[in-house]
């Protein structure tokens, strides 16, 4: 492998580097994983060249990311942050409010960024900050788009409030997150070089004439489906001068089973892994067979949980064995697809779609 480029110092990932790391941890999804190494590698780029030559032309690649739960957007962001060493802290949208407002202002955000870095302004400054939830902000005077469409709860509010983060200015960052009423104690960080990636399901996105865009989970309807174009983004309530500042658009996918499949048992810190190790301690040799595994995606998919629920499950399936591990000593579990019916039968799937 050739040498990475040296961009001020210390070597850059390439894109192709940083979409090899992703893949490792993220599964499938590898248009979005593409698309986010690239703005990944720009905004490094754009970052050096502000320390260079104390300022830059090129526009700052902050993310959206559109697609269903249990998708990989939290993931793919995460370990993106991982990948570029850099701080990353996750919001939500809807706990925010325009100054003035019951609720924290969009400052805390970079507060809870510098929490995460142990207060350095300089580490800060490099973060990356995920807003989850950012389609629940959207401008809700369009004819009541959702049930709530009489409710104002203030989401255009909190857009305008996010502009002047997303676009890279010195703010004033209140110290004590849990009291910032308390105005006394603050400093200064610049917005310019963190990284913003805002990221929601748009679940009941529609298109004028009601074709509606979205995940379906059939085959025809992930590849005949039209892009999400700007145009759907606004009409959901979306501010073009937000939509502006988050130049990077990217679409995920619902995984499909053999990706849920995989997800299980290829990362370096599969689920299967995990459990296997942790029941090691104990002195177990765990094993799933196949059909145990295809029944446990079987499961998620039918309750539409995506990735997200695989954890919940397994750790249902296993209730028992982790219970009664300290006693079998030395012993083999052997789990196959029976044994997860059985265990599944009694899940209750609401509880799945928790963190
Ligand atoms: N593509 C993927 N590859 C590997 N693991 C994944 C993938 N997608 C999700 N996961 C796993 O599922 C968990 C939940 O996914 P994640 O939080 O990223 O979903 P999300 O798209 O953000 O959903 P939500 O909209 O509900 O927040 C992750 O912690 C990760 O372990
Ligand atoms: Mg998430």
């Amino acid at each position: 492998m050739k040498a990475p480029p040296k961009i001020d110092g210390p070597a850059v990932p390439t894109p192709r580097e940083i979409y090899e790391r992703l893949d490792r941890y993220v599964i499938g999804q590898a248009r979005a994983k593409r698309a986010v190494a690239i703005a990944a590698y720009s905004h490094v780029k754009r970052c050096a060249q502000r320390r260079r030559e104390r300022r830059s032309l090129l526009k700052k690649s902050n993310i959206l990311l559109i697609g269903p739960t249990g998708s990989g957007k939290t993931h793919l962001a995460r370990n993106l942050a991982e990948i570029l060493s850099v701080p990353f802290t996750v919001v939500d949208a809807t706990e925010y409010t325009e100054a003035g407002y019951y609720g924290k202002d969009v400052e805390v955000m970079v507060a809870e960024l510098l929490f995460k870095t142990d207060h350095s302004i300089e580490e800060t400054q490099r973060g990356i900050i995920f807003i989850d939830e950012i389609d629940k902000i959207a401008r809700r005077s369009q004819g009541g788009r959702t049930g709530a469409g009489g409710r104002d709860i203030g989401g255009e509010g909190v857009q305008q409030a996010l502009l002047k983060l997303l676009e890279g200015r010195e703010i004033f960052v209140p110290l004590n997150v849990t009291q910032h009423w308390n105005k006394h104690d603050f400093v200064q960080v610049d917005t310019s070089d963190i990284l913003f990636i805002c990221a929601g399901t748009f679940s009941d996105l529609h298109v004028a004439g009601g074709r509606a865009v979205g995940f379906g989970s059939t085959g025809e309807a992930r590849t005949g489906r039209r892009r999400i174009s700007q145009r759907d983004l606004l009409e959901f309530g979306m501010l073009a001068e937000l939509l502006g500042r988050l130049p990077v658009v990217v679409e995920l996918e619902a995984l499909r089973p053999r990706e849920l499949r995989a997800i299980l048992t290829e990362p370096p810190d599969s689920l299967t892994r995990e459990y296997r190790d942790l029941l090691a301690l104990d002195g177990i040799d765990l094993a799933f067979s196949e059909g145990a595994l295809d029944e446990i995606v079987r499961y998620a998919i039918d309750k539409g949980v995506g990735a997200r629920g695989l954890r919940a499950i397994i750790e249902e399936v296993l209730a028992e064995i982790l219970f009664e591990a300290p006693e079998r000593r030395g012993r083999k579990a052997s789990v196959d697809r029976r044994y997860v019916q059985r265990r599944l039968q009694t899940l209750d799937a609401s509880s799945l779609r928790e963190d």
